[in-house]
Order: structure tokens, then C-alpha cells, then sequence
């Protein structure tokens, strides 16, 4: 696989021209995804965040193809029939003649990019022959009872009769040869390629893998994959797993490709041994990088939803108030329920031990740690809500009482004397309060989960919980809460949506065992909050690979892979115990450092590996269109180590922002020109100075 920095300057997206060029050389671009328009996990992020980069890039020559999902629809895509005299149109009218359903329209997201939604339901009655076209072809025969499966099949065709279309009414629009690329995610997609070379269709194709099937489910048994990868019996394990119709579609897509793309290294590697063919090129995952105006903009963010959160603990642990919110910590995991391969295992052993180490060293600090998996509930528990009601009941209260006191208090003063106090609080408002206080008490520990968890005995959350017997008791310096449901504003809980939860956190957690990127942690980059990761995920190698010391940026990286799971554990438990040290003007100068990184991760930048990827592909279908000299790679940008780093003659150990010693819990004194400078704050001269 090409690697991605291999040149010494930054090739970035930056200077190009809104479609112009694409429209003159007549190249269109689709983009097909079963998780365009409609979130599932981490793929609908990358189609959803790179759609700026790539209408910029290709103007309305740029167009996605997904599934029609109404429930999304109606909140993401403005639905709306192209220019009559257009290609697309024509495509999509010839296709309605069939009699199928199929919805244009622009995704209601940055770049506003053109969409087309296909109803697969409309073409569900001729799902039979599909199917033996398909094995005709292939010899991948698909069961009838994986409706999954058939679903995909019914998507994939229309897809690439859709395209096929295009193809064949495109040279009637314009004079110069027609480029068409298509590009597809993940084996659900796969039938639309695998179609479109069984039929010959004249485009060229790139077929990106966001994981493998099987490496998924091999990871989440327990088995020791990395040191195995070139031993497994993989027709054998798809079997054993049911899976093997899906594996030969997954297999099949990735070999008929022009172009074949991996994420991350790593899982490159993976795909070498389990589809048995290597990635030409590897596609890192982007963001849509947003600077804000004000350069720390985003630190007083983290300070605004942290006190929304701040709200949230005030009434879950009403009654149990005994710890300082001050010299509270966030942190917090999250991720689609794969308990074993997003880390979940390691990270509550990991709070186990961090809850140990932080008792014995007698700290003021109090760790307060999320676990945000949905999973199946029967909605909130009542002690959840009773919490949020209690004290929203005594604001409330308290809010009252304010405005009689000043109402009482400007009348007095009025007739031109002070108040007595006895005339401030009335006897009734103490005993309004006094109610308020006692209904504040309680007996039972506040609770480990906001939700009736249904299979509460088996979950794997909630017993490694118990067995670690974190149960939030007052001694504990670990608290811990279980919210089985992704974050939205209308949670009647947070009554916020996952990014300002991530932005009030301190510290994302994700020890992922199977990661092939990981948006999670990259998410938490932008947004300037520090995050762990493993050496096992795509975004953890791709940090290591540019920053020379990750974790003084805030990018803690566990080793997964070369020691095992106990020493695992122990580095988890560790590195947590070390950012818990860091003191209030630490943590900041770290989330500076952090949110420097954001430019690394900008799509302005990855864009160009896919602009690489179907240059190969039509490189490969037209050689008389390939460039003489391949598009350079975007580039490497390099993270030198920080500079107010002492010195450090020794190991990775001197690698956060100088952890508190004696003396530096001052939070107020800084010790040098350059600390200054990362904390961006004016200097003695008067100018400000920036921490980029
Ligand atoms: N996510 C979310 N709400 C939550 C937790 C996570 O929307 O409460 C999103 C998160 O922003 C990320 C995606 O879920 O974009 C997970 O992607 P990742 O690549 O980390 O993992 P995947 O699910 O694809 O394996
Ligand atoms: C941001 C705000 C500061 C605030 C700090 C709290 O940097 O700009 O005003 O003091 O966050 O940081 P902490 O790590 O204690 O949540
Ligand atoms: C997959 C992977 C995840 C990756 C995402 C986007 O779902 O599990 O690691 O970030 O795809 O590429």
C-alpha cells in the first residue's frame, strides 16, 4: 500500500476550483454508501464530514448514492428533482420508467451535496433474478432469510443500473469523453460494484473496506488476532459464523475494484490476509476541520458544557453531594455496543485500579467516568429522573425565594432603611427549603445506569461494573455512569447532543482491540479534548506516525498489541492516574496542544488520497488518461515536542504537560515564556501570543 506522507511538503485540497475543471474534462463522481443520509457508526461520518471537501473539489459532478430510509430523510435531505436538461435526469427518469422509486435531492449538510435515494421496496419483486444473476456470476448464492443480505442486493443493482444509465446517457450532454468513477463503501455496498463489472458498465471503480466482516467477528471472540492473522482457516470461520455468503460478497467487491482502499495500515494488513488482496492505497479517515474566530474559542466551550454536565451530576448524585465539582473529572467512552473490541473490558478494570491508586494517594479529586453504549432498555429508571426532578425542584425553589427576597428588599429600602434579616427569609421560604433539603435525602447509592437495562443480569457493562464493584459509594474516588442510549438535545437527562457532551468532558476513553480508524478519539481532537487510544486502531497509528510525542499533545496511546491484556491494563490505569495529576492550568496548556493537531485530520488534506485512489481507477480504464506523474500524497506534517517540555533524558515518562510536582499545583504561576505562549494568554509585553 502507498503510504501516505511521502513528500515533504502539504499537498492539500486548497487550491481548487469549485467543479470548474471537472466540468470542463466531463468527470463525475458517485459516491456510493449505505450510510449516506443515514447514520449507523463511523462510515456515515466520513461520507458526512467530506462532503465539503469533495463539492468544493468537483462542484455538482459530485453526487451520493444511499439507501432511502424515510425517518432520515425527513430530517436530513431536502428531496427536490435535479436540472431537467442533466445526465443525472435523464438517469433518473429512465429508472422511474421501470417502475422503481428513486428520490433526488441535496443533503442537508455542509457543501449541500446532490443525493439520490433509491426505495429498494420498488424493486423488491424481481429480487429472485437479481439473486440469480448474481450467482450465475459469482457463485455466491445469498439464503433467503438474510434479509440484510437481500436488501443489499436489491440496493447494489439499483445502484449500478442507475449508473449504467448515467453512462449511457452522459455522451449525449457534453463532447469530451465522459471520466465516471464510482466509488463504493463496505461489502453493503459491494453489489453495486461486483454488478456493474459483471455487466461490463464502462466506469472506473474503487472499493473502500471500512473493516472486514470477519476480522469483526473473530476480535470479538477471544482470540489472539494480530498474532494470527496469516493462520486462520477463514472459509472455515466465515462457516462456522454463518457469515460466508456475506465474506464471498465482501471478498468479491474488493478483488473486482480498479482501485482497492483500506483505512488504516492496519487494516490493510488485515485485508491482506483475510480478502487476500492488499490496499493500493490507503484512504485515512478526515474531518470537517472548523476554526472558530476567536483563537480559544473552543476552551470556553469545554467550560460551557461542562457546566451543563456539571447540572446533570447535581442531580444524579443528589444526596451524595460530598465531592467538589471543582476538582471533578470527566471522562467518558463511547461507541456502538462491541463491548470487547471498543476497549469496554480494559476501561472499567482500568477505572477499578485508577479508583485504588487515587484512594491511597489521598487526592481531593473525584473521577466521574460515562460509558455511552445503546443498548436495549425500558427507558430511564425513576431514580435517574427523581434526581434531575429533586433538584430542579430546589432551583426552582431557590429561584423564587431570590425574587421575594429583592422584591422585599427594594420595598424596605424604599422607605429609606436597611432590612433586618428575619424580614429577608420568611419563616415559610426556610420552611419551603427545609422541605426541599430533606427531599434531597436518600439511602440507596445513586445508581450505575440512567436506564432499565433489559438484559440487566447478562450486561456486559453492567457486570464487569459489579465485579469490579464500583457502585459509586462515597469513598469511591471513581464514580461511574452507564447511559445505554446515544446523547441527543432532547435527553431529558444531559439535554444535550454527543458533541457538547464530548466538549464538557476532560478526557475520551477508547481502548479499542478492533478499531480499523475510530472516529471517537479524532473527534475529541478537534474539539481540543484529550483522548486515549490504542495501537490497535487506525487513528492511533496515524497519530503516532506524525506526532513524535503523542502524549504530551493529549493522544494517549496503549499498547494492545505487544504486551498483553494485564500489562494492558496496567498502562490504562496508569496513564488515567497521570492526567488525574495534571493540575487545572496543565490541562489546558494539553488541550491547546491538542486542538493544534486538528489540521492533521482536515479532509482539506486526506481529501487527497481520494482524489489519488480514483486516479488510479481511471488510470487503469483509460490509460490514455493517466497522469504521467501520480498526484503526490498530502504530504507529511510533522509535531515536533512541545515547547515548554523540560528536557527529558528519559523514557515516554516526561511526556505530559510536566505533571504536577511539588509546588506546581499552583494553578496560577507559569514558568516560562514558552508555557505563556501555550496558554495563549497576553504576554508581559502586552501583544497577545498565540499557541500556534
Ligand atoms: N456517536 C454518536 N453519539 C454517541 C456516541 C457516538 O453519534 O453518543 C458517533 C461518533 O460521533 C462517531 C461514531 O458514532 O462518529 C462512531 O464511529 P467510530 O468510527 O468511532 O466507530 P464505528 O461505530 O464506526 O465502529
Ligand atoms: C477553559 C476555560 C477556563 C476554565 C477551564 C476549566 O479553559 O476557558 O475558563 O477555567 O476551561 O478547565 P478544566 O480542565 O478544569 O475543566
Ligand atoms: C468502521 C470502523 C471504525 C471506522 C469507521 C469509519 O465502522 O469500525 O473504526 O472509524 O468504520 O471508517
Amino acid at each position: 500500500a502507498k503510504r501516505f506522507y511521502r513528500v515533504d511538503s502539504l499537498h492539500g485540497l486548497d487550491n481548487l476550483d469549485r467543479g470548474e475543471s471537472a466540468f470542463e474534462e466531463n468527470r463525475w463522481v458517485f459516491e456510493i454508501s449505505h450510510e449516506a443520509a443515514n447514520k449507523v457508526g463511523g462510515i456515515y461520518q466520513v461520507i458526512r464530514s467530506k462532503c465539503s471537501a469533495s463539492v468544493e473539489e468537483l462542484g455538482d459532478q459530485y453526487i451520493l448514492l444511499g439507501p432511502y430510509k424515510e425517518t432520515s430523510v425527513r430530517t436530513e435531505v431536502e428531496l427536490g428533482d435535479f436540472p431537467s436538461h442533466s445526465p443525472l435526469t435523464a438517469a433518473v427518469n429512465n429508472l422511474r420508467a421501470e417502475g422503481w422509486r428513486v428520490h433526488p435531492g441535496r443533503w442537508l449538510v455542509d457543501g449541500s451535496p446532490q443525493i439520490i435515494l433509491f426505495d429498494i421496496g420498488s424493486a423488491s419483486g424481481r429480487l429472485d433474478e437479481y439473486k440469480h444473476e448474481l450467482y450465475e456470476n459469482t457463485k455466491i448464492g445469498i439464503p433467503n432469510g438474510d434479509v440484510e443480505c437481500n436488501d443489499a442486493v436489491l440496493f447494489g443493482v439499483m445502484v449500478a443500473r442507475f449508473i449504467e444509465e448515467f453512462r449511457a446517457e452522459v455522451v449525449n450532454f457534453s463532447d469530451a469523453k465522459p471520466r465516471v468513477c464510482a466509488h463504493f463503501h463496505e461489502w453493503l455496498a459491494g453489489v453495486g460494484l461486483i454488478t456493474l463489472r459483471m455487466r461490463s458498465v464502462d466506469v472506473a471503480t474503487v472499493f473502500t473496506t471500512h473493516a472486514t466482516l470477519l476480522g469483526r467477528f473473530l476480535c470479538a471472540g477471544a482470540v489472539d488476532f494480530y498474532n494470527n492473522l496469516d493462520k486462520f482457516n477463514i472459509d472455515e470461520e466465515a462457516g462456522r459464523r454463518g457469515i460466508y455468503h456475506r465474506y464471498c460478497m465482501e471478498r468479491c467487491a474488493a478483488h473486482l475494484s480498479h482501485t482497492f482502499t483500506t483505512v488504516s495500515e492496519i487494516t490493510g494488513i488485515e485485508a491482506e490476509h483475510l480478502l487476500k488482496r492488499k490496499p493500493d492505497i490507503i484512504t485515512p479517515n478526515g474531518l470537517n476541520v472548523k476554526k472558530f474566530s476567536a483563537l480559544h474559542e473552543f476552551q470556553n466551550l469545554h467550560a460551557l458544557s461542562k457546566e451543563k454536565i456539571n447540572d446533570f451530576i447535581r442531580g444524579h448524585f443528589y444526596g451524595f453531594m460530598d465531592f467538589d465539582l471543582d476538582n471533578t473529572l470527566y471522562f467518558f467512552i463511547a461507541g456502538r455496543y462491541e463491548f470487547g473490541n471498543k476497549g469496554a473490558d480494559i476501561y472499567i478494570e482500568a477505572l477499578a485500579r485508577l479508583n485504588h491508586y487515587m484512594k491511597a494517594s489521598g487526592t481531593n479529586k473525584t473521577v466521574i467516568a460515562f460509558m455511552i453504549f445503546p443498548a436495549k432498555t425500558n427507558n430511564f429508571n425513576i431514580e435517574s429522573l427523581r434526581g434531575q426532578a429533586v433538584t430542579k425542584s430546589l432551583r426552582d425553589t431557590i429561584h423564587d425565594i431570590q425574587a421575594k427576597i429583592g422584591k422585599r428588599m427594594y420595598e424596605i429600602c424604599l422607605t429609606g432603611r436597611l432590612p433586618d434579616s428575619e424580614e429577608l427569609l420568611l419563616k415559610e421560604e426556610t420552611v419551603r427549603l427545609k422541605r426541599c433539603i430533606f427531599a434531597a435525602q436518600r439511602k440507596s447509592l445513586p445508581p450505575i445506569t440512567t436506564h432499565n437495562v433489559c438484559d440487566d443480569t447478562v450486561d456486559p457493562v453492567l457486570n464487569a461494573l459489579r465485579r469490579c464493584r464500583l457502585f459509586n459509594d462515597p469513598h469511591d474516588r471513581v464514580k461511574v455512569i452507564f447511559h445505554p442510549e446515544f446523547l441527543s438535545v432532547t435527553n431529558p437527562l444531559f439535554g444535550m447532543d454527543y458533541e457538547e457532551f464530548v466538549r464538557g468532558c476532560h478526557l475520551g476513553v477508547f481502548p479499542s482491540y478492533y478499531e480499523p480508524w475510530g472516529y471517537t478519539p479524532a473527534e475529541c481532537t478537534v474539539m481540543g479534548i484529550p483522548s486515549v487510544t490504542t495501537n490497535l486502531s487506525g487513528f492511533g497509528c496515524f497519530m503516532a506516525e506524525h506526532i513524535a510525542d503523542p502524549m504530551s499533545y493529549g493522544i494517549y496511546i496503549i499498547d494492545r498489541r505487544y504486551i498483553g491484556l494485564e500489562e494492558s491494563v496496567r498502562q490504562l490505569a496508569q496513564n488515567l492516574f497521570e492526567f488525574v495529576q495534571l493540575n487545572r492550568r496543565q490541562r489546558i496548556i494539553q488541550r491547546n496542544r491538542t486542538e493544534r493537531l486538528s489540521e492533521l485530520l482536515d479532509w482539506k488534506i486526506l481529501g487527497t488520497y481520494y482524489r489519488q485512489a480514483r486516479q488510479h481507477s481511471l488510470g487503469i480504464m483509460y490509460p490514455e488518461l493517466a497522469p504521467e506523474e501520480e498526484a503526490a500524497g498530502a504530504g507529511r506534517l510533522n509535531y515536533p515536542r512541545p515547547l515548554s517540555e523540560p528536557p527529558s533524558p528519559t523514557s515516554s515518562r516526561a511526556t505530559t504537560p510536566a505533571p504536577s510536582e511539588v509546588g506546581s499545583d499552583d494553578e496560577d504561576s507559569i514558568d516560562s515564556e514558552a508555557e505563556l505562549e501555550e496558554l495563549g494568554v497576553a504576554s508581559a509585553n502586552g501583544s497577545t501570543v498565540s499557541s500556534r
